[in-house]
């Protein structure tokens, strides 16, 4: 399908990017290969969402509770980030800003290193804003920003009476980027585990069997002809 086919296009998706252990497992493989073929299948991805001239994307790349999971998994997925951020995007040739959104503080100093470079060369950059959630979780993002918003008053310069939604919003790691308007989550599962949970207050919702490996151009088009087709009323009669 020509990207003008499709219309309207949501100004900001995001991705629960599951099944990559049962990917894997189906073919007898570590669940770490199910990971590795995922960053391909984000890579590829990347190339069809520019294409189709959406602004905003964002992925849950590594969650406040994916710690859980086995040492080697967990340093493996923290290899494959380290690995893919400096081929991710080519600056040379593609307007794409990189942002992260999550807790660094618990991630190596060599990931936080590439994460700050990545921000920084893409900074200028006006199309499309990628955006990877690593050590990211919904309820962790409010309650720094609740925090924030404490100390802010503490030392005088907010007043509560002031707080407002878009000022709070503000205070969140998303703060320059809008709501999301479609989340799609691959694997099989419904549920939103803790992803941008301010953020999806209005989005549209869209759960697709397919695993994330397997997730391409035409599962993302199907995703976004049917979100055009949806009434998005926003608490409204009409
Ligand atoms: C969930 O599937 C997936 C993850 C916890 C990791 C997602 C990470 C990637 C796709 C790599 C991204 C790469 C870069 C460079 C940002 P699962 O392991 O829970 O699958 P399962 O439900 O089949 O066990």
């Amino acid at each position: 399908m020509k990207p003008q086919e499709i219309t309207p296009l949501p100004t900001h998706i995001a991705f629960i990017m599951d099944g990559n252990g049962r990917w894997a497992k189906k073919r007898g493989l570590p669940r770490t290969a199910g990971h590795r073929e995922g960053a391909k299948t984000l890579k590829k991805l990347l190339r069809d969402i520019e294409d189709l001239g959406i602004k905003y994307a964002t992925f849950y790349a590594f969650s406040t509770e994916n710690w859980k999971r086995s040492e080697d998994e967990v340093s493996t997925l923290m290899k494959l980030f380290e690995e893919n951020l400096d081929d991710l995007v080519n600056y040379q040739s593609e307007n794409v800003r990189l942002r992260f959104i999550g807790g660094r503080e618990r991630l190596s100093e060599k990931l936080q290193k590439k994460m700050a470079d990545a921000e920084e060369k893409s900074r200028e950059k006006t199309g499309l804003t990628v955006t990877l959630a690593i050590n990211y979780g919904g309820r962790d993002d409010i309650v720094r920003a609740a925090k924030r918003a404490a100390e802010l008053s503490k030392d005088g310069f907010l007043d509560p009476s002031d707080i407002t939604e878009d000022g709070f919003g503000r205070l969140l790691y998303t703060e320059d980027i809008p709501d999301v308007d479609l989340m799609i989550r691959t694997g099989g599962e419904s549920r939103i585990s803790n992803f941008l949970l301010w953020q999806i207050s209005y989005a549209e919702l869209w759960f697709t069997d397919t695993l994330w490996c397997d997730f391409g151009r035409r599962e993302l088009e199907q995703a976004l002809s049917d979100f055009a087709g949806r009434n998005r009323r926003y608490g409204d009669a009409k």
